[in-house]
């Protein structure tokens, strides 16, 4: 049979299944379901086969064959939590987190998100597009295919629809696939101090219709609220995610990044298809989540960002029967990190997963984070054929080496937009 590509001997071909058509849960979080000596079978940007080489090699006549050369074939990574689009960099606060200030201090004193909002309100669509694609090369190289890409750096209607339009471009003229999220809801913007609720009602009353009239498909965008002492209450939270959900849109929350206010119960009570963060949930509040459909997005980059001690109870998390997904939360504020490897190392360390519960958080379960299970994130026929060729024979290497880059092919769609010199 003729094909456009066949991918050849593989030392392991990770294939990283769904399972039961859903991200892999509790203590069977890790199943990497690996081909030894593996081929993959690619035709119109979809996989069509994939099993041992002898096999595939016999089979199939292919327009081009890359021999992988004993090195791990894997799904690209999927970041389902970014704030990857903004304007400028606060080098100058990190400073002064080093010297003592800290993360809410600097914001409550007008830094922080807001010093990002203050430029990125002035940066015209081309300048944060610009600005934006650096970093997505950057992902890219480092293996991510898909990332989730949120605006709420604008926090007044026309600078959100002005990051959206940057995603927008941004998703079409890069090989990343980017899937958005409105976070209006990300700070109490200087203007609306001591009138937080005025705010809220601008986000319901006028943001949130704004959007959802350009938006054709609601059920694959997404709606955020950082609901955060200082940012957004546990009340304020709920009614911008109840009006986000009348009107049809996919629900995620930042919840439990310092205080916990309740916000991991609220999600789970709206069905919000993820919980962000997750570092200071109370422990009835992780049995909820459990025993929900609500996946645990930890950002290890973040507390590490912030060197702090306190991490996501990823065990506790698996323990109750949970799914859980790695994400970069690349922001310029408490993580600029591009890299879903480091991520992974991260949580090896600190969420003590192993490397296979890593790699599956990272492919699969962060597919399903941000409702793309079904098509991505996985080495399984019928699925986009999003594939990297990394520079090991051994899976285990990821996550156990960092700071290095050990991608050496990333494949979108079946076409190679990315190869190591
Ligand atoms: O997820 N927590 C809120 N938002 C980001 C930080 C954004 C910023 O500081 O610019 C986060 O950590
Ligand atoms: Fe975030």
């Amino acid at each position: 049979m003729h094909v456009d590509l066949l991918i050849t001997h593989a030392s392991q071909l990770l294939t990283i299944p769904a399972h039961e058509h859903g991200p892999q849960r509790g203590d069977r979080l890790g199943d990497l379901s690996i081909i030894e000596d593996g081929a993959l079978v690619v035709s119109g940007g979809t996989i069509v086969d994939r099993g041992p080489t002898v096999d595939l090699a016999a089979k199939y006549q292919a327009d081009q064959t890359i021999d992988a050369g004993g090195r791990v074939v894997m799904p690209g990574f999927v970041d389902p939590h970014t704030h990857v689009v903004f304007a400028g960099d606060r080098a100058n606060e990190f400073e002064r987190r080093i010297a003592g200030a800290t993360y809410m201090e600097i914001m409550n004193a007008g830094g922080g998100i807001m010093s990002t909002v203050r430029a990125t309100r002035t940066a015209s669509v081309d300048e944060l597009v610009a600005q934006t694609r650096a970093r997505l090369d950057r992902m890219l190289q480092h293996g991510t295919t898909t990332a989730e890409a949120k605006t709420g750096y604008g926090l007044e209607t026309q600078a959100e629809l002005k990051m959206l339009a940057a995603i927008e471009r941004l998703d079409a003229e890069h090989p990343i696939d980017l899937v958005p999220t409105f976070l209006g809801a990300h700070a109490i913007p200087t203007e609306y101090q001591g009138r937080e609720d005025a705010y809220t009602d601008l986000v319901v009353n006028e943001m949130l219709p704004a959007i959802a009239s350009r938006i054709l498909h609601p059920a694959s965008f997404f709606v955020d609220v950082f609901c955060e002492d200082g940012a957004f209450t546990l009340t304020q939270s709920r009614r911008i995610l109840v009006r986000a959900k009348e009107l049809g849109f996919g629900l995620k929350i930042h919840v439990d990044e310092f205080e916990p206010l309740g916000g991991t119960r609220l999600g789970v009570e709206l069905g919000a298809i993820s919980v962000d963060h997750v570092v200071t949930t109370p422990p009835d509040e992780i049995e909820l989540l459990g025993r929900s459909d609500t996946i645990a997005v930890s950002l290890p980059g973040t507390p590490f960002g912030l060197a702090q001690r306190d991490y996501t109870p990823a065990r506790a998390i698996l323990a109750a029967g949970g799914a859980l997904a790695l994400a970069t939360d690349i922001n310029p504020g408490t993580t600029w990190n591009e890299s879903m490897q480091m991520i992974s190392a991260l949580a090896c360390r600190y969420l003590k997963l192993t490397q296979a519960q890593a790699l599956a958080a990272a492919t699969i379960n962060a597919a399903y984070a941000i409702g793309r299970g079904g098509s991505i994130g996985s080495l399984e026929i019928g699925k986009q054929a999003d594939v990297l060729i990394m520079d090991t024979p051994d899976y285990r290497q990821i996550g156990y080496r960092y700071g290095t880059n050990l991608v050496r092919t990333v494949i979108k769609r079946g076409r190679i937009v990315n190869q190591a010199s």
